[in-house]
């Protein structure tokens, strides 16, 4: 096949005799592309394949490999005249010789016991338990390629590395010339950010991330029928950084959060139609980013009931340690927020010496969960809106996230 758009990562991993390929790296440094690649053109080689790939859920997939799958697929015209079909409920591309490229997430070892195959793809492998992967690596006869961003070690680290017929290749964004300018300077910008965090996510450094600020939350399914919609809070982005919305809700004294929007480029008009396509009602308050008083305005003359955050001096800690007192439940498909979550950490300096301070550069998500906190969860200073709260099923009907291949 004639691969117009390969980097030094689909040769690796392409032209490789190991039968384990692990894959560690910065962010954005094509490992899952170039992966997606390789496992498309083993698929085209040879007939009655199985290929697996195999992600922590089914989100995880959709915003990491299949995504890059469905991206190659649609730019690459040989590669499109060999597969015959895709089934978008069950995520297979079946090819016409008889292979077959899966997408699959295991709940545990037993369930990893079912099928055989060829190739196997781990994508962000520290999301998967060892004992699913040492069952899928048992039923996979050619090859293992494993991806991740090494923010801790895990089993790879302890169980696979160094072995014979495991191969180390480790990238950064560096190695992806299809990376924009503005987004490898803002990978770089890390360094002054919080140095560890540089390691990890502009060089693949397997890093000790320690100090993470919440710890306080898990992924439900859903948010429950009975949960009361709180408010939705707003952080706004343009260029560089996305725009980011959450839905809050309060149930039992627990806290349900959903994303909503996480977007580069929007307008605030294109902002107030995304939200009225996820079935926001104008009803539900939005607490948003106090700096943009113009935006504020502009989105609450279309309609929307929106304010801004009550920031203060120490309203960063503050809205951390409100956040903190709860149970958070965040969807599985607030796949941004998740990451978020798991990067969010306490700055520290180049000595490693823990700052009074959160990093600031993933959180659109988390500040505009912030805000809401602020706003509406400091219970010291606020009123009881409950019996005028709208339920949650008026406030979400028609929202659907939005995803390429879903
Ligand atoms: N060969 C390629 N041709 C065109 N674009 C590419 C290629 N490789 C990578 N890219 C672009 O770079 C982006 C980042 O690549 P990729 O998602 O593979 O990074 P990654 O190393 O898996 O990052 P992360 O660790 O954050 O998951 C892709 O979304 C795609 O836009
Ligand atoms: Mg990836």
């Amino acid at each position: 096949m004639n691969l117009q758009q390969a980097t030094v990562l689909f040769n690796c991993n392409y032209r490789t005799d190991n039968h384990v390929i692990i894959n560690q790296g910065g962010t954005n440094s094509g490992k899952t592309f170039a992966i997606m690649q390789v496992l498309f053109c083993l698929a085209c080689e040879a007939e009655k394949q199985v290929i697996t790939v195999v992600g922590q859920d089914i989100p995880n997939l959709k915003a990491g490999a299949l995504r890059d799958a469905a991206n190659i697929y649609s730019s690459w015209n040989e590669l499109q005249a060999m597969v015959k079909s895709y089934n978008k409920t069950d995520r297979i591309f079946e090819f016409h010789n008889g292979t077959v490229v899966e997408f699959k997430s295991y709940d545990n070892a037993q369930d990893a016991k079912s099928g055989k195959r060829d190739y196997l793809f781990v994508n962000e492998a520290n999301g998967v338990d060892w004992n699913i992967y040492t069952e899928l690596a048992l039923r996979t006869k050619k090859k293992i390629f494993i991806d991740y961003n090494p923010n801790s070690a895990f089993w790879v680290h302890d169980n696979l590395m160094g072995k014979p017929g495991v191969q180390l290749i480790i990238s950064d964004h560096r190695h992806n010339p299809f990376l924009s300018a503005n987004t490898k300077a803002k990978i770089e910008a890390l360094k002054d950010e919080d140095h560890e965090q540089w390691r990890v996510y502009a060089r693949g450094l397997t890093g000790r991330i320690t100090g993470l600020i919440f710890n306080n939350w898990n992924i439900c399914e859903q948010i429950p029928e009975n949960a009361k919609p709180v408010a939705a809070g707003l952080d706004f982005g343009f260029t560089n950084d996305e725009t980011g919305v959450v839905l809050v809700y309060k149930q039992n004294g627990e806290l349900w959060v959903d994303e909503i929007l996480y977007e580069t480029a929007l307008t605030n008009t294109d902002i107030a139609t995304k939200l009225t396509t996820a079935g926001i009602s104008k009803n539900l308050e939005i607490v948003a980013d106090s700096a943009e008083p113009k935006s504020i305005e502009e989105l609450r003359r279309l309609g929307w009931r929106i304010s801004g955050a009550k920031k203060g001096p120490d309203s960063v800690n503050h809205s951390i340690d409100i956040l903190k007192r709860f149970k958070i439940n965040i969807t599985r498909q607030s796949i941004n927020l998740r990451n978020e979550l798991g990067r969010y950490k306490w700055r520290t300096d180049r000595a490693g010496k823990t700052l009074n301070e959160p990093t600031d550069t993933w959180n659109h998500l988390i500040d505009p969960l912030r805000y809401v906190a602020l706003n509406k969860l400091n219970e010291n200073k606020r009123k009881t809106l409950k019996s005028r709260l709208p339920h949650k099923e008026e406030l979400t009907k028609n929202f659907a996230t939005a995803n390429l291949l879903q």
